[in-house]
């Protein structure tokens, strides 16, 4: 299939079956893009819908996501992981607001340099946003070519990732450039798809190696599989007598950067220690079920500690006000930004 008889199988496939309804689709504009696809580079469109929907009513332009504070963003990315993208999306839309008068760049080149915004990203936002010729090579995208090429190996690698750009690029167009886009990521989402792929329905099929091979699913070759690390960590609920609880911001950086949650300990030996230094005299303290989020590249066994002040509801005064702690009511919530498990433990209290 020659490039050309690739684009319009697709863009003919796009026309019927394509997706134009998403919300990132209508009022398209460089920055509504923009963050759409920060959203979407790690975590599924249903997920992001609601996300989007609720990001763009607070920021609905680049100077109002400038303007806000890093706390607010955090606290609307809350439950989408990746926070360092959140952090980018601010620094990102600063420097926009700042230094560009509010204006993104249209060249794959000059967005890349943005905070954030890799190759791929750069692609989709100059094709959708300013009909630009620029490629993508999104996993969805990935799927597709090293499926239709029968190119194997894992794309993290340098030789294969080569091999893959090198076919994005010979089969982007010059015409229609945004709907290709959307096109060849709507067939890795809803055909293309990793595990029983629709490949009767798809338009490529007729000439994809992997399809004639029998073997789809072997492509893209998977990551080598390494067992990641763990961590273990005692997240101290301390509660006083107001219903608040004490929280801790985190440094900038990391994984959960900047973002508000339980003061912690190493493990259970060291609780009284770190309460002490808090300031705090519990009367005694409960040890609730551990639990295991998975990040990437460890995964963190936490135990909750159920931490019941000494003389009941007193408030420590030696910590209540410092500038990274906050006595946070789950119940008259302030927008912070917190990980996905620190929510969790608060919806799990039946307050
Ligand atoms: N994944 C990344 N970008 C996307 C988009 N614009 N639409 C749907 N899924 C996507």
């Amino acid at each position: 299939m020659s490039p050309s008889e690739f684009q319009t199988a697709v863009l003919n496939w796009f026309d019927q079956h394509g997706r134009t309804h998403l919300p990132w689709q209508q009022d398209i504009s460089a920055y509504r893009v923009w963050v759409s696809e920060i959203m979407l580079q790690q975590t599924q469109v249903s997920t992001v819908i609601p996300y989007y929907l609720r990001f763009m009513k607070s920021f609905p332009s680049v100077q109002d996501l400038a303007a806000a504070p890093l706390d607010e963003i955090l606290h609307h990315w809350t439950g989408l992981g990746y926070y360092a993208r959140a952090r980018n999306l601010h620094k990102t839309a600063q420097q926009v607001s700042s230094d560009l008068e509010g204006k993104f760049p249209n060249t794959v080149g000059q967005l890349c340099e943005l905070p954030g915004i890799g190759r791929s990203t750069a692609g989709a936002i100059s094709a959708i946003a300013f009909h630009q010729q620029a490629a993508i090579l999104d996993g969805n995208v990935k799927r597709v070519l090293a499926r239709f090429a029968a190119i194997s190996g894992w794309p993290g690698k340098t030789d294969v990732m080569d091999t893959l750009w090198t076919l994005a690029e010979s089969n982007t167009p010059d015409q229609r450039i945004a709907d290709y886009t959307q096109a060849m990521m709507d067939l890795g989402a809803t055909l293309c798809k990793s595990s029983s792929p629709n490949c009767p329905a798809c338009p490529l099929s007729k000439t994809c190696v992997a399809y004639h091979q029998g073997n789809p699913q072997d492509y893209p070759g998977k990551k080598p599989k390494k067992t990641i690390p763990v961590r273990k960590t005692c997240f101290l609920m301390i509660n006083n007598n107001k219903g608040e609880f004490l929280l801790q911001q985190n440094a900038a950086t990391g994984v959960w950067g900047g973002l508000w949650v339980f003061p912690q300990c190493d493990n259970t030996d060291d609780i009284d220690q770190t309460l002490e230094e808090l300031g705090i005299t519990p009367q005694g303290y409960s040890v609730l079920d551990a639990k295991r989020h998975t990040f990437s590249h460890f995964h963190l066994d936490y135990q909750p500690i159920q931490v019941i002040l000494a003389t009941a509801g007193i408030i420590p005064n030696k910590i209540s006000e410092k500038d990274n702690q906050v006595w946070y009511n789950p119940q008259k919530p302030i927008s912070l930004g917190m990980p996905a498990p620190i929510k969790a433990l608060f919806n799990g209290l039946n307050l």
